[in-house]
């Protein structure tokens, strides 16, 4: 958990205003380099985010015998010199996921088919992180791994090799774990089925095709069968901007009186897109334009205008996946609705990169929002303000922090957000951005 790193934020002193890019998106970032990194031949990515989590990822590569060249200084542009489904070396030292879940959980199931063996960690937050969700499945599929710390936590010692196709259901919606389940069915002997409760982000579904290895699908299992070699797509991969960064802006824009934002080049993946769904059903006035493909997904540009109070709403649990990375600024937007907002069936929130029920609850209650917590949901009953000269910890945890200095924007005096120096995992830029349309929020110098 990266602790350390104070904003100070809000209120805001005027309405915000602008047309804004955020970064590439995280989790297709993460697969894009990953798939390239296997592949016969040179992919050439754009769009990429060049966040702590993506370039431990990146990194990992490297220490595999995968050279990558960097296209500009900002690093959102790579070629990845790939080498092959069998390419891979075996590292010199422990692999290390920093604080990124994607990174842990996807890089176990391709480490799966390796025929060597890797040890990988990640940071506090990440050793405290479940990893039997996935360690299950690989040890179906053939797969030897060895925890050293407390129970199936990282650091996880993972012996690959001779792999077989299963059929797995899953117990939890996670799109970690069909890919994870997905990427060692690359290697396997035979089909690999998975089939989980809720449809999650499907964009490993959608981007192995462009690498010449079809998905399928066949009475609500998602089915792989291995074609023996990825290959490197002829056209630039090309990724879209984060729905997951937008959704900060949007809740800011909707909230802060005024204010008209527009994110442009956001992926609109249904999968993704539970967060508009869900502001929509608030009353908030989001309207798309430009639509287009990108690759395999679809994106847009999605003006925010503030029109209304927001109203509270109940979320049902199966549109619970669409959100999964957006509750935290939701909630922001929960706490300045008219009414009751309710959430229920949402209790994975509890093991991202931190409890974020607890600490957003929190936060929030800190800024004097009445909340009632559940092991699997809140409750949150709207105000029109928030109290502002207080402090609030982010306990490491990105969008926490993006997400409090969202609040803050409404508060009666400053918010100070300690521990948000993990921004960077995920949303590079985020504070110059946030300031570019008018928020108020700097990094305090230490
Ligand atoms: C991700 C899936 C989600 C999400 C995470 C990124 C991915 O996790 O919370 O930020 O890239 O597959 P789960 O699939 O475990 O819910």
């Amino acid at each position: 958990m990266k602790i350390g790193g104070t904003l100070v934020a809000g209120p805001a002193e005027r309405s915000l205003h602008g047309v804004l890019q955020v970064p590439g998106d995280k989790s297709m970032s993460h697969r894009s380099v990953m798939m390239a990194a296997i592949a016969d031949g040179i992919t050439e990515i754009s769009g990429f985010l060049p966040g702590e989590d993506c370039l431990a990822t990146a990194r990992m590569f490297e220490s595999m015998g995968v050279p990558i060249e960097w296209l500009n200084a900002g690093r959102t542009a790579l070629r990845v010199h790939g080498v092959g489904l069998h390419g891979l070396k075996a590292p010199d030292g422990v692999l290390d996921a920093g604080n990124s879940g994607t990174c842990a959980r996807l890089m176990l199931g391709l480490l799966a088919g390796q025929p060597f063996s890797s040890t990988l960690t990640g940071d506090d937050s990440l050793r405290r992180r479940p990893m039997r969700r996935v360690i299950e499945p690989l040890r179906r599929m053939g797969a030897n791994i060895t925890a050293s710390g407390h129970g199936d936590l990282l650091p996880l010692t993972i012996r690959g090799g001779s792999l077989a196709g299963i059929d797995f259901e899953s117990e939890v919606a996670s799109a970690q774990v069909k890919s994870c389940v997905l990427l060692a069915g690359l290697y396997a002997r035979g089909l690999t089925r998975v089939r989980e409760p809720r449809p999650t982000r499907d964009h490993t579904e959608r981007m192995l095709p462009l690498f010449g290895q079809p998905v399928g699908e066949e009475d609500g299992w998602i089915v792989l069968q291995p074609v023996g070699a990825l290959r490197a797509p002829d056209d630039v991969l090309a990724i879209p901007a984060d729905p997951s960064s937008a959704a900060f802006f949007a809740v800011a824009a909707s909230v802060v009186p005024g204010s008209e934002v527009v994110l442009t080049h956001i992926g609109v993946n249904p999968r993704r897109d539970g967060w508009r769904r869900i502001l929509s059903a608030m009353g908030a006035d989001l309207s798309t334009a430009r639509e287009h493909a990108v690759g395999e997904e679809p994106v847009a540009d999605i003006r925010v205008r503030c029109r209304q109070t927001l109203a509270g709403v109940e979320v049902a649990s199966r549109n619970v996946p669409d959100a999964i990375d957006e509750f935290p600024v939701l909630f922001v937007a929960a706490s300045l609705a008219e009414g009751d907002f309710i959430l229920r069936g949402a209790a994975e929130l509890r093991v991202k990169e931190s409890d974020r029920i607890a600490v957003m609850a929190r936060a929030l209650q800190a800024l004097g929002v009445e909340i009632e917590e559940w092991p699997d949901g809140l409750r949150i009953r709207g105000c029109s303000r928030f109290r502002g000269d207080v402090e609030v910890d982010a306990h490491g945890d990105h969008r926490v922090a993006m997400a409090m200095a969202v609040a803050a924007q409404m508060a009666e005096g400053p918010v100070i957000i300690r521990n948000a120096a993990a921004i960077a995992t995920s949303f590079p830029g985020f504070v110059e951005q946030a300031r570019s349309i008018g928020m108020n929020v700097r990094w305090l110098e230490s």
